[in-house]
């Protein structure tokens, strides 16, 4: 058999090669390394996809969070709510401005962040929700854009994870004030390197999301704020053209995989297998399974089988980010309320290889490996 990868960029790059190495020469033929006519057209065609949204490209999905925070005016002292559940990147970026992240717990069906949660949590220093669409499905945005509403807060989806999702027919990223992307190679829409994205739909924000991207400044040497430098490069740029042409098939692909785990899974004792909300679509940038505590640690057992029968696999998140050093113990002024899903989720949770080159026999594979464990378990 082919060998298994959690994630296969090389066989993705295999199936497309003439067009991304075309689309390379390009840009060194141009010299246009940075900036240039490969970003702005990649800008636009991206915002085409995304429903018209104004789309502001950076250096990787982290930055995309900071810029969008610090054009929202996320500062000293504020508050941001966002998951536990979830990667560091979204409470770093609210930490590092000065701001306290404050975590809510999810909802055990979909792992996001759960509404009922947030309001009890909201106090007059909340200065913005960050959602995030954990694993490629969307956030009840509904509930969660009434509640921000209502109390005047900024919305920052993260949706580094969900490009492509759908929330009732709207794409994620585009429901709040705006929504930050991370095209990190084994993303969905994934470059050849660091790259990241804002989109908005509100031109103001997004011009001055542009500006805390370009060292605050609109024209050259008259620099108006303090910001950042965070750009997409060429190189990245011509290879996400070519890749976003490719983007809704690489999601169909995905959904199938994920509808063989689940077929295969089907019955199976002691695994749940992933929720797909009637309200979206879900892009399965993770499949991932609960491996249920009821006869112990069996998560770990699970885990421990399928390295021993090279099976990649990989566990995210184990820890919380309430618990981890930087957080735990009210670092860096972070604060939460009850967590029990989310500490329930990091303590099941468990992803299988998923990307658009899997096979079905891969998947059998995969699947034999764990339907001998659940039997073990009985
Ligand atoms: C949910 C989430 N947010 C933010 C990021 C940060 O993106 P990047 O690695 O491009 O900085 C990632 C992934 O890496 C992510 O999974």
């Amino acid at each position: 058999m082919e060998s298994l990868r959690m994630v296969d960029l090389q066989g993705q790059y295999l199936a497309i090669k003439e067009e991304i190495d075309d689309a390379l020469q390009r840009v060194i033929s141009q010299s246009a390394f940075i900036r240039g006519p490969e970003v702005a057209a990649f800008e636009k065609e991206l915002s085409e996809y995304l429903e018209g949204a104004f789309v502001v490209s950076v250096g990787n999905g982290t930055d995309a969070l900071q810029i969008a925070m610090m054009a929202i005016g996320v500062g000293e002292g504020d508050e941001v709510i966002t998951p536990s559940f979830t990667f560091i990147a979204t409470a770093e970026a609210a930490a590092l401005l000065g701001a306290r992240p404050v975590f809510a717990d999810i909802d055990p069906d979909t792992f996001n962040l759960n509404p009922a949660c947030i309001e009890e949590l909201i106090t007059e220093r909340t200065k913005a929700i960050v959602p995030v669409h954990l694993f490629g499905q969307s956030c009840e945005m509904d509930d969660l854009m009434e509640i921000a509403k209502r109390h005047g807060i900024a919305v920052i989806e993260d949706a580094a994870q969900g490009i492509g999702a759908t929330y009732k027919g709207t794409r994620a990223g585009c429901i709040g004030d705006c929504g930050t992307l991370s095209f990190f190679p084994s993303k969905n829409l994934g470059a050849y390197g660091d790259g990241g994205a804002i989109v908005t739909h509100n031109p103001d924000l997004a011009e001055r999301v542009r500006l805390v991207a370009n060292h605050g400044s609109r024209k050259k040497y008259r620099n108006e704020i303090i910001g950042v430098n965070s750009r997409l490069d060429g190189m990245q740029a011509a290879i996400l053209r070519v890749k976003l042409r490719y983007l809704e098939q690489y999601n169909t692909r995905r959904r199938q995989a994920a509808d063989v785990y689940d077929e295969l899974l089907s019955g199976c004792e002691g695994i749940e297998r992933p929720f797909r909300s009637p309200e979206g679509t879900h892009v399965f940038h993770q499949y991932t399974i609960r491996v249920t505590e009821s006869r112990g640690n069996a998560r770990d057992t699970l885990s421990q089988k399928l390295s021993e029968n090279n099976i990649p696999h990989a566990l995210y998140y184990p820890v919380p980010l309430h618990r981890l050093p930087v957080f735990s113990d009210a670092a860096n002024g972070a604060r939460w309320g009850s967590m029990a899903q989310t500490e329930k989720a990091a303590r099941e949770v468990l992803s299988l290889p998923m990307h658009t080159e899997l096979t079905m026999s891969q998947q059998r594979f995969i699947v034999e490996t764990i339907l001998v464990f659940a039997q073990e378990q009985e």
